[in-house]
């Protein structure tokens, strides 16, 4: 990855430079990204929700230094916070040195449910079912011709009994190979359109028919190995080891290690556009698994005591289909990652998780959050208190040199640079 080292350092054109070198943006891409003020124009935003009255933008920028099952990647990442784009990017050249991030993800199937009450034999109910599921399949797939006619779409169907206040719910469940689609429109159709006939063969009354955010078909694990020396020895493996334990047995720490993790999973999804409320949803379903709130990453040491870790979630993303079609931010981001594939998005979005946790915990049982967190949020309270945008390092490093990084302190320099600024 030449030239990205010290990526921070570098003005607008020179990063953009070295992520045209990097991807196969177009000149008028890049122009784009450099131009644009708000990415999305009014008309666009007005045909993307309701009562639209403007765009609201976020920083975009770039994680370096990711080499995922052997390929290396630049990563964009649109969030507020500070400190987390360097942070990956930093967990990512120390995972580099044992062989970057190995992922995989299983299938890219969507669930869609049809709740089904009111039925006079339940089980009778589930024999019929069974018994017309390629009517069923067939009928769900005649929704689709792009699924069908490169061999995806819906694939099965099971049922479930539940009972509710002494009675039994169907739920009847079509599992649907969406390719490359996050999936949630057709998932809904299907279900939309196989629910007369369900209602016909069993009797019952459907009740709703909608996806499933719980995509536990769609699982992405993660792993790299950090190599001791680069980490403080393995007394700092120890004690990342250790925070991961204080996660396993405490569900307060548990939600704040998760935290972390979406800071980066959230990051890459907010750039390429996928629905993150259905992504944090399973996520923290899934950390709850077995009953109790558990970190979605695990860490462990091998024989020469590097440290391990492993992330383990659903992640329901898609790359075409949706809103990616229409937001030109979100395919230019696409085509920095430079994949088509849902797939590898999701093993990179997983791998951008496990880089973002082992930051945070090395981190927390190093110097402590702060130290790195309180330059950044330093810049922030200078702008807030109102400061030139050129005057905004001053005021930094005089915060950092007064030891006291505040909002009343930013008030106070900013009145000082304002004055000597007059006085000139
Ligand atoms: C802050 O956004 C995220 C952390 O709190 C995560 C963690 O504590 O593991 C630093």
């Amino acid at each position: 990855m030449n030239g990205f080292s010290k990526f921070f350092e570098k003005d607008k054109d020179e990063r953009l430079n070295l992520v045209k070198q990097f991807t196969k943006l177009k000149p008028s891409e890049l122009l784009f990204i450099k131009n644009q003020t708000s990415n999305i124009e009014f008309e666009r935003a007005n045909k993307m929700i309701e009562n639209v009255i403007g765009t609201f933008s976020l920083p975009l920028g770039i994680a370096t230094n990711f080499n995922i099952n052997n390929k290396n990647y630049i990563i964009p990442m649109v969030i507020e916070e500070p400190s987390i784009i360097a942070a990956s990017s930093k967990a990512a050249k120390i995972a580099n040195v044992l062989g970057g991030f190995k992922a995989r993800s299983n299938t890219q199937y969507s669930i869609g449910q049809v709740h089904i009450v009111d039925c006079d034999d339940t089980d009778n109910a589930i024999k019929q079912i069974m018994k017309n599921t390629n009517q069923i399949l067939r009928l769900a797939n005649s929704k689709t011709h792009t699924l069908s006619k490169i061999k995806k779409g819906a694939k099965k169907i099971s049922c479930r009994k539940v009972t509710i206040d002494e009675d039994i719910l169907l739920i009847v469940e079509l599992l649907i190979d969406v390719g490359n689609a996050m999936g949630a429109n057709i998932t809904n159709n299907m279900c939309e359109v196989i629910s007369p006939f369900l209602e016909k063969i069993t009797g019952g009354k459907s009740i709703m028919k909608i996806l499933s955010n719980y995509s536990t078909s769609r699982i992405i694990t993660a792993s790299a190995i950090f190599d001791k020396n680069k980490i403080g020895g393995e007394k700092i493996v120890n004690k990342i080891i250790l925070a991961y334990k204080i996660a396993m047995n405490d569900e307060y720490r548990a939600v704040t290690h998760n935290k972390g993790i979406m800071n980066g999973i959230v990051s890459v999804s907010n750039a390429t556009c996928q629905d993150t409320r259905a992504i944090e949803a399973a996520a923290h379903a899934f950390a709850s698994r077995t009953g109790r709130y558990l970190p979605l990453t695990t860490w462990t040491k091998n024989d020469h005591g590097d440290l391990i870790g492993s992330i383990k979630l659903p992640l329901s993303v898609g790359t075409v289909g949706g809103i990616i079609n229409i937001h030109p931010m979100a395919k230019i981001c696409l085509k920095i990652i430079q994949t088509t594939s849902a797939k590898t998005l999701s093993c990179i979005i997983a791998s951008v998780g496990l880089a973002q946790n082992f930051a945070a915990l090395y981190a927390l049982v190093t110097d402590g959050i702060q130290k790195g967190h309180m330059k950044l949020h330093a810049k922030n309270l200078a702008i807030a208190a109102g400061t030139k945008l050129e005057n905004v390092d001053m005021v930094v490093s005089k915060m950092i040199q007064a030891n006291d990084i505040s909002i009343q302190k930013a008030i106070e320099l900013k009145k000082y640079f304002g004055n000597t600024m007059r006085k000139k």
